[in-house]
């Protein structure tokens, strides 16, 4: 019973660590220009991403695919992607580890 744990476990964090190379190789080909190659904006008018909650980017993103969250440039962008790369983008700027310093 442990070991099937045990394996259980280790099978996710291989998942998703897959999940983490993918949404890092489509990231820096289709989000980097306005999202930075680190999550952190690029462009004034781009949120960071950056240590964001995965749940909120996967929300996000399929709220721009369906239209629910309007945006010209995000629901062009959104449109095509699948429930598949959404998670992988997602898990890949939920990855990234992010510290704050209050001024
Ligand atoms: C041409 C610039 C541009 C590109 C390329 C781009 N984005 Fe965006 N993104 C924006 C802007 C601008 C916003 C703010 C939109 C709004 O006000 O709703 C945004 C918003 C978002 C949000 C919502 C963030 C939040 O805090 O609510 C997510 C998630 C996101 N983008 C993911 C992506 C991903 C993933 C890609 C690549 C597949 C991508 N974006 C490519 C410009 C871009």
């Amino acid at each position: 019973m442990k070991k099937t744990i045990a394996f259980i476990l280790m099978s996710a964090t291989v998942c998703f660590a897959d999940d983490v190379a993918s949404g890092r190789a489509k990231a820096d080909a289709a989000c980097s220009l306005c999202h930075g190659v680190n999550g952190i904006a690029s462009m004034p008018s781009a949120p960071n991403l950056a240590g964001q909650q995965a749940i909120y980017l996967s929300e996000q993103l399929k709220n721009y695919r369906s239209g629910k969250r309007h945006h010209e440039v995000m629901g062009v962008i959104a449109k095509p992607l699948t429930d598949t790369e959404i998670a992988q983008l997602a898990a890949w700027y939920s990855s990234m580890k992010v510290t704050v310093e209050a001024p």
